[in-house]
């Protein structure tokens, strides 16, 4: 489908972001594990949290949904199923690289597939140390899906420092370490989204500059009530869209300000954006407010890499925000945006440039000279399928001088399925 985007000369409206696509996949997972029925409220409904559902349906995990609440019976940590057909993940690297943990660490005989996308996406990185640990997992080619996973003699108890900032790296080996009867310990120096640690209360403490986490045997998987709080990254679209119109005002209601997520709003925040945080209280075990955004005028910045993976998934919309910040924004230490949904580096340096922005792509980053004025050029966008793509190119668009399209615009489903409903809805 190609979505056309007209200019917005005023943007207004409040806006309820959806369920946040990190904590619906976990809650539905753990909640599997668990010994017991558990309740998950406003679980999102986008394509990546139906592939963890239906891939746990297929390990004989009893789901139902009733509009946003989805009830969970779970099965206990030894009694998931071997599956009668392959757990199909389909675009979500999430749902591949955590359920692969849990399948690993209780032996489940499965094959897990993906897209396209997924399917030349590496997993190496979850291979090696679920090998270390004793797991019996296969790739193709040594480290793309289809992954076969077998039954193993005993997880071995592993000291694992991570090699990469990446949550989902984190949480694969911690949740193959609940199978092993001694700890698995996973020393993290940068930290990465923290919601697997926060939402199954592992032990954590701090070590050298960094922190260790732990998961074992003797960690109750907890059966409870999950409050999913709206998601950040779909917020940051929003939150960048009033910061560069003209006239802008948008509130987003309850959304999740967990600190390992927000580094954007930091970001934004010293970029000159004003954004105000009303009414922080808790959703369940997250933070989360209610946000305003508006017009602002934008200053260039040189984003400090230690930020880089608590905005990994914002970094795209940035990039927008800073062709309109006056001066050189310099964006370094974020080659892991090359191995996302796809290569986000060059596809961000093709869209920005085909809009008539300045950049130069580095191997790590982007440097961008921004202006105040600048007015993207109308374009035929391309999104090489991929979500946050769709979604930073429409933004930009808002901006144009004329009408843009938005090439596989229906890839927004994929974590915002009403993403289009919501950027009408807020022309005025
Ligand atoms: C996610 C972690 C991030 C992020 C992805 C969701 C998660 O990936 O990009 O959209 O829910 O754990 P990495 O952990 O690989 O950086």
């Amino acid at each position: 489908m190609i979505q056309i985007v007209e200019p917005a000369k005023k943007l207004a409206g409040n806006l309820q972001v959806p369920p946040d696509k990190s904590v619906s996949h976990r809650s539905a997972l753990f909640a599997a594990i668990a010994s017991g029925k558990s309740t998950i409220r406003n679980y999102s409904s986008a394509a990546d949290p139906q592939s963890t559902l239906d891939c746990l349906a297929g390990l004989g995990v009893k789901i139902k949904k009733n509009g946003s609440t989805v009830e969970i019976e779970g099965v206990g940590r030894d009694g998931l199923s071997p599956p009668a057909a392959p757990l199909d993940c389909g675009n979500s690297g999430t749902t591949m690289r955590l359920l692969a943990g849990i399948v690993a660490g209780a032996g489940v005989d499965c094959e897990m597939i993906g897209d396209e996308s997924l399917s030349s996406r590496t997993m190496k990185r979850i291979i090696d140390p679920l090998r270390q640990m004793g797991c019996r997992i296969d790739a193709t080619r040594g480290e793309y899906a289809p992954l076969k996973v077998g039954t193993h003699q005993g997880i071995r108890a592993m000291r694992y420092p991570l090699p990469i900032a990446s949550a989902q790296l984190k949480s694969c080996v911690l949740l193959a370490g609940l199978f092993g009867s001694e700890p698995t310990e996973v020393i993290e120096q940068k930290f990465s989204r923290d919601h697997t640690e926060r939402l199954l209360g592992l032990k954590s403490e701090p070590y050298s500059t960094g922190k260790i986490i732990r998961s074992s045997r003797s960690d109750e998987i907890p059966v409870q009530n999950y409050a999913v709080p709206g998601d950040f990254s779909a917020a940051a679209f929003w939150l960048v869209a009033s910061a560069i119109s003209d006239d802008a005002s948008i509130e987003l209601n309850n959304t999740g300000m967990n600190p390992s997520r927000i580094a954007a709003l930091t970001v934004l925040d010293e970029m000159g954006a004003g954004i105000v945080r009303d009414n922080v209280r808790n959703e369940g075990k997250e933070p989360v407010a209610d946000l305003t955004a508006r017009s602002a005028e934008l200053k260039s910045i040189d984003l400090d890499p230690i930020l880089v993976p608590n905005c990994i998934d914002e970094l795209p919309i940035l990039m927008v925000a800073m062709c309109f910040a006056d001066g050189q924004s310099v964006i370094s230490g974020a080659e892991e945006l090359r191995h996302k949904e796809t290569d986000r580096l060059s596809a961000m340096a093709e869209i920005l440039t085909l809009a008539g922005a300045d950049v130069t792509l580095k191997p790590d980053g982007i440097m961008i000279n921004g202006r105040r004025d600048f007015v993207p050029e109308p374009a035929a966008y391309p999104t090489w399928h991929d979500h946050r793509m769709a979604m930073a190119a429409a933004i930009l668009a808002t901006r144009s001088s004329g009408v843009s399209k938005i090439k596989d615009a229906e890839c927004t489903a994929i974590s915002y399925p009403e993403f289009w409903q919501h950027l009408q809805s807020l022309y005025q």
